[in-house]
C-alpha cells in the first residue's frame, strides 16, 4: 500500500512538473510573440521618426528653394507665352516676304541681297525649329512649376478643411481620377469594408491614394491587378494597395519614401510622390508601411486612427 501511495504521489508530482512545464511554455510562446509584434512595432517606428527627421529639413529647405524658384519661374513662363505669340506674328511676315522673293526679278539687286541672306542662314529651318524649341520650352517650364508645387506640399499648413471622412469615399475619388491611367493594364479589385470615419483633410488623402495608385499602375508592365482593402483593427483603419507589378529591390525599400528618389525615366517620376505622401499621413496622425516582393508585387499600408471626441487636432 504504500509503494503505491509512494508511486501515486511522485506520478502526480511528474504530472505537477509536465503541466507547469506546458504552461511555463505556453507563457514563453505568449511573450515571444507578443515580444516580436513589439519589436516590429518599434522598427515601424523608428523608421518612422528617421524619415520624419529627413522630412522636416527637407521640408524647410523646399520651402525656400520652391520660393526661389518660383518667382524667376513665373515671368519665364510669361515671357515663354508672348515670345510664342511674337512667333506667329513673325512667320506670317517672313511667309509675305518669302512671296516677294519669289516674285522679284533677277535685276532687283535688293531683294537679291535678301533672298542670298535668306539662304545663307537658312531662315526657312530656323522659322520651323523656333516653334520646336518654344513647345519643348514650354515642357520643360510646366515639368518645372510641377516639381515646386509638389515641394511647396511639404511645407504646407496641415490644418486646412480638417473633418470627419470616409476612407472609402477618398478611394473612390482616386479611383476615378486614376482611371484613364490604368485602364488598360489593370484590374481593379476592392475589398471595401464598412469601416468607421476618420479626421482628416479628404484632399490630401485622394492624393496619398492617387500616388500610390499610378506608382502601382506603372509596377504594372502588362496586365496585372491592384487589390485594394480597408478593414478596422482596433481603433485603427488599414487601407492596403497592393500590385502584381514588379516589386521594389530590397536595396532601394529604404530610399522609396525619400524626395527626389526614383528608378523611373526622366519625365516618367519626379521622386516626389511617395516622400509627399509620407508628410501627409504623417500629419494625418497615420503609418505607412511597404511590402514588397521583386517579381510578386509590393503592398502599402496606410494606418490611420479612428476620428474619436478627443480634442487632439
Ligand atoms: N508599387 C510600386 N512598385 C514598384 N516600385 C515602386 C512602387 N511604388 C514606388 N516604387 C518605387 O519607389 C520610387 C519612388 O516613388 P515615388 O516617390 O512615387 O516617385 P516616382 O513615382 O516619381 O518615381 C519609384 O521610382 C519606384 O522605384
Ligand atoms: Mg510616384
Amino acid at each position: 500500500m504504500g509503494n503505491y501511495l509512494e508511486l501515486f504521489s511522485s506520478s502526480a508530482k511528474q504530472l505537477g512538473y509536465l503541466v507547469e512545464h506546458r504552461y511555463n511554455e505556453e507563457q514563453l510562446e505568449a511573450n515571444y510573440t507578443q515580444l516580436k509584434s513589439m519589436v516590429n512595432e518599434l522598427n515601424l517606428t523608428q523608421k518612422q521618426l528617421v524619415q520624419s527627421e529627413k522630412m522636416a529639413s527637407v521640408g524647410q529647405l523646399s520651402s525656400g528653394i520652391a520660393h526661389e524658384i518660383n518667382n524667376p519661374m513665373g515671368y519665364i513662363k510669361s515671357n515663354v507665352n508672348t515670345l510664342t505669340k511674337y512667333q506667329d506674328a513673325y512667320k506670317q511676315g517672313f511667309l509675305l516676304l518669302e512671296k516677294l522673293l519669289a516674285d522679284a526679278s533677277d535685276d532687283d539687286k535688293k531683294l537679291q541681297r535678301l533672298s542670298d541672306y535668306w539662304k545663307k542662314h537658312d531662315l526657312d529651318y530656323l522659322l520651323n525649329d523656333t516653334d520646336v524649341l518654344l513647345e519643348e520650352t514650354q515642357q520643360g517650364i510646366s515639368r518645372v512649376i510641377n516639381i515646386v508645387s509638389g515641394l511647396k506640399s511639404f511645407a504646407r499648413a496641415s490644418d486646412e478643411k480638417w473633418a470627419e471622412l470616409q476612407i472609402n469615399d477618398c478611394v473612390e475619388e482616386a479611383l476615378k481620377l486614376s482611371h484613364n491611367e490604368l485602364k488598360y493594364t489593370v484590374t481593379i479589385e476592392k475589398n471595401l469594408a464598412d469601416v468607421p470615419v476618420i479626421n482628416g483633410n479628404a484632399g490630401e488623402l485622394v492624393q496619398v491614394i492617387l500616388n500610390l495608385l499610378i506608382n502601382a499602375g506603372q509596377a504594372i508592365e502588362k496586365d496585372g491587378t491592384i487589390t485594394i482593402t480597408t478593414k478596422l483593427i482596433n481603433d485603427r483603419v488599414d487601407l492596403s494597395i497592393a500590385d502584381s507589378g514588379t516589386g521594389i529591390e530590397q536595396e532601394n525599400l529604404k530610399n522609396i519614401f525619400d524626395p527626389f528618389f526614383t528608378t523611373k525615366e526622366v519625365g516618367e517620376g519626379t521622386g516626389l510622390g511617395l516622400s509627399i505622401s509620407f508628410g501627409i499621413v504623417e500629419n494625418h496622425l497615420g503609418s505607412i508601411d511597404v511590402k514588397s516582393v521583386v517579381g510578386q508585387g509590393t503592398t502599402f499600408t496606410l494606418s490611420l486612427p479612428v476620428a474619436s471626441n478627443d480634442e487632439w487636432l
